[in-house]
């Protein structure tokens, strides 16, 4: 009897809560069974699923492995990289189990009174080729894994119990990097009246801008006729600004335009957000309400000027980032997403770019509120392949509708600035390709006028001579830092975007000697040099863009590949089994920043001192050699010191690019003790100092949690940097001791990793090694408020606990 009334109450509640609003939208997260492998009839409403595992979505059926050098194993030739010859490469979509079919079914209740209703079912995501069936009947299919989509299910969808059944199959050789498996974004239901504000049918655009007065257009699209729609615009403190009623509408769209008087202007400084409420009365009846957060900004894009925003003219100091989350695998998770926006804004990170697919809702969210510019891309291919199964086999169909769903979905996010339709699409060769090019920008412009629209070229010379680059609103050059001056003066836009810049390759806390730069340099552990100097045969080292940044006023900015390693692609060790993962990261898998992300910092964050020195201090057995010291530091020169011997000052130059970026001193013999840096302002004055010491054996671990208190709502993540120190507290950078992990209270562990990429441990398993002393251990909370305790330990070493709270 106590019992049921307990889920009569919650019944009630859920029932109330539902209907008490116009419209409700209900996250299907919970109670999902999962079944990997192709049955014939698991869409039928009375299929028995209770042997299936039981998971939450979002979800990635492969992130949990093994790995297995089968799994991607191929014969080819990677034109794009410009092989000829093809031969054995393994690693290159991570090694993770994602290739198959997969069933998910998730059962759920909707309330009486549900008839009359329209009800939406989303998909933010479903990697990939989704078949969704409803009580048993097919509703409908999409292809690409990343776009959103949606359906009208207020047909299929019954009061009481429903059944969802969504089939997902993902071929071999269908990416160039890991793409994640499964329900891997949000799913939800929208419930709303048959009189409504259609799906994503609002956009908001601020086409005049002062600081004094901003007109803000509202274009709502409706599915009724005859209706009034009143929208109010709040600031970010909830304080109303203005109202506007209108009953004039044009076709099923109200075409509204708002004045805010003195607007508080979005930029990556201050990410001010105001909200629109937009509510559609028909009859005085109020019949649906939507909140469309945005922000007031002017963007434009000049000749010879470039980019400016509010009137100031600002590079993009940007990152490509692939989707992948590092030992999450593609499942969205904020609190993962927010981690690796604060670790990038630290760096002086300005901008993303979404290489190269469509963004998670979440990331875009958390670009509006934390301020970074997005340039948000769709596709790596057209209609000539690049790999066997990849998007040229769905272009035709799709190519439109991907591409109306991302502008409508995201189109109201301040941060975006710029669209992408792709990134080095082998149809930047041939007549047919310009073409495409146009008919895809005009597609853009057709569902958003505001933003112009970019394709990543690296075909520079073909794309030249066809007309494909003279075409883009904005040319993006993907490397070829040789030709930015011939495209500049080829293309008629008067500026030059590096759409892809970089591909320097390096492992964290791992040096190489001696210290040369190289093109495609392979070493017997798999691992690249750290002192930042090695990249790939079409790529080069951070600082050939820098001087492209800072020399030529016409080049609007940079994305940087990457900004953290990613699954797949172990350049240069994809032929080196058991590399499964990037090694272009500024940060590596586990988000721990590499030297280079100091190099980035000095010059990309303005308000911060960045002193560093590499390489670290524990040579043993090189004693007497030579061991270059390098310092990536704001300042302009700097005296260095080993153990109290001056090995004398360095000064920025400009006799090489590296001399005019770094500080170096290229004859250092190592000797064991300290290292120490004392940086000079303009006066040469003393400002500043850093050192580092010679670690003895590990003694003792260290946790550091970026956050002790996070929420409890089961979703929410503490990253626990773990390393080990000497009995005197000195950092061992070279450790690489195993540990164990086990996590009580209230919360649970969740994964760990090391950055390594050629670890085959598995994240979700409660140990592993330390790679170049650290590693990351993700926490995550249950639902209910209260204490967790993390205890780490290790052969040798003192086991040390850490307490993270959770509250509501
Ligand atoms: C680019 C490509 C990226 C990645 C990168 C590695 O050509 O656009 O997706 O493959 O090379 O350097």
């Amino acid at each position: 009897m106590m019992k049921f009334s307990r889920i009569l109450i919650v019944f009630l509640i859920f029932t109330q809560a539902f209907f008490s609003q116009v419209r409700e939208v209900k996250d299907l997260d919970a109670n999902w069974k999962f079944h990997k492998g192709a049955i014939e009839n698991a869409f039928q409403v009375n299929f028995n699923d209770s042997k299936w595992e039981t998971v939450t979505v979002p979800h990635d059926w492969a992130i949990k492995g093994p790995f297995d050098k089968d799994i991607d194993k191929q014969v080819v030739a990677i034109t794009q990289n410009g092989e000829k010859v093809a031969s054995e490469k393994t690693g290159r979509t991570g090694s993770l189990p994602h290739i198959g079919t997969a069933w998910y079914r998730n059962k759920f209740t909707l309330p009486k009174n549900s008839k009359n209703k329209k009800i939406i079912l989303l998909f933010e995501g479903a990697m990939s080729e989704p078949q969704v069936y409803l009580n048993g009947k097919k509703i409908g299919e999409w292809a690409y894994g990343y776009s959103y989509f949606y359906f009208d299910v207020s047909e299929v969808i019954q009061e009481g119990e429903n059944t969802l059944a969504v089939q997902l199959t993902n071929e071999a050789f269908a990416s160039r990097w890991y793409p994640g498996a499964g329900l891997y974004r949000k799913v939800s239901l929208i419930v709303k009246n048959k009189e409504s504000i259609n799906q994503w049918g609002t956009f908001i655009t601020t086409p005049f801008v002062t600081s004094n007065e901003a007109k803000v257009n509202v274009k709502t699209k409706v599915s009724v006729p005859n209706s009034r729609l009143i929208t109010t615009i709040f600031d970010a403190e909830g304080n109303k600004v203005t109202t506007l009623e209108s009953s004039l509408s044009f076709g099923n769209e109200f075409d509204q335009n708002i004045k805010v008087d003195k607007p508080k202007l979005w930029s990556p400084e201050t990410p001010y957000l105001y909200t629109a409420v937009s509510q559609l009365f028909v009859d005085s009846q109020l019949r649906d309400e939507v909140s469309t957060r945005f922000g007031i900004r002017d963007i434009k894009y000049e000749a010879n000027k470039g980019f400016s925003l509010n009137g100031n003219v600002t590079k993009f100091k940007g990152v490509c980032l692939h989707h992948d989350l590092g030992p999450l695998g593609a499942a969205v998770n904020k609190a993962a997403l927010r981690r690796q926006l604060t670790i990038l804004k630290d760096m002086g990170c300005n901008a993303i770019r979404s290489s190269h697919n469509m963004p998670s809702f979440e990331q875009l969210e958390l670009c509006d509120e934390m301020g970074f510019l997005f340039l948000a891309e769709s596709f790596d291919e057209w209609k000539k392949p690049k790999v066997e199964n990849g998007y040229h086999r769905f272009f035709d169909e799709y190519a439109e509708k991907d591409i109306v769903n991302l502008v409508h979905a995201t189109r109201n996010h301040p941060s975006i600035v710029m669209w992408s339709s792709g990134n080095e699409v082998p149809d930047q060769w041939g007549e047919a390709g310009v073409k495409r090019a146009k008919w895809l920008q005009d597609i853009f412009h057709r569902e958003d006028p505001t933003r112009p629209v970019t394709v990543g070229m690296d075909q520079v010379k073909a794309v030249m001579e066809s007309g494909f680059g003279a075409l883009l609103d904005i040319p993006g050059l993907n490397y070829r830092v040789h030709l930015y001056d011939e495209a500049f003066n080829k293309f008629p836009q008067g500026f030059i975007l590096g759409s892809e810049t970089a591909s320097t390759v390096s492992s964290r806390g791992i040096y190489k000697f001696p210290v040369v730069q190289e093109k495609n340099k392979q070493y017997d552990d798999f691992q690249s040099s750290s002192y930042d100097l090695e990249a790939c045969s079409w790529s080069n080292v951070p600082d050939e863009d820098f001087v492209l940044q800072d020399d030529k006023p016409w080049v609007i900015g940079e994305f940087v590949w990457t900004g953290f390693d990613y699954l797949g692609e172990p350049t240069p060790y994809d032929e080196k089994w058991p590399s499964r993962s990037s090694y272009f990261g500024i940060s590596d898998l586990a988000g721990l920043p590499k030297d280079r992300f100091y190099l980035y910092r000095s010059r990309w964050n303005t308000k911060d001192e960045t002193l560093h020195i590499l390489p670290n201090w524990n040579w043993e057995g090189r004693e007497g050699e030579t061991t270059p010291v390098f310092v990536y530091t704001n300042y302009d020169s700097a005296e260095l010191f080993i153990n109290g011997k001056s090995m004398g000052i360095q000064k920025k130059n400009n006799a090489t690019p590296q001399n005019r970026y770094r500080l170096m001193w290229m004859d250092v013999k190592y000797q064991p003790g300290t290292v120490k840096v004392v940086a000079f302002d303009n006066e040469g004055k003393p400002v500043a100092e850093e050192e580092i010491k010679t670690a003895g054996k590990p003694h003792r671990i260290v946790l550091e949690a970026d956050r002790s208190t996070i929420k409890a709502d089961g979703k929410d993540l503490s990253y626990i940097t773990v390393s080990v120190v000497d009995k005197d507290g000195i950092p061992c950078p070279t450790a690489t001791n195993q540990l164990k992990f086990s996590v009580k209270g209230e919360g649970v562990y969740k994964a760990a990793c090391n950055g390594d990429a050629t670890s085959l441990e598995l994240f979700h398993l409660p140990t592993m090694k330390l790679f170049s002393g650290k590693l990351v251990v993700l926490v995550q909370s249950k639902t209910k408020a209260g204490t967790m305790e993390l205890t780490v330990s290790g052969k040798g070493l003192k086991t040390e606990k850490l307490v993270v709270s959770t509250s509501n």
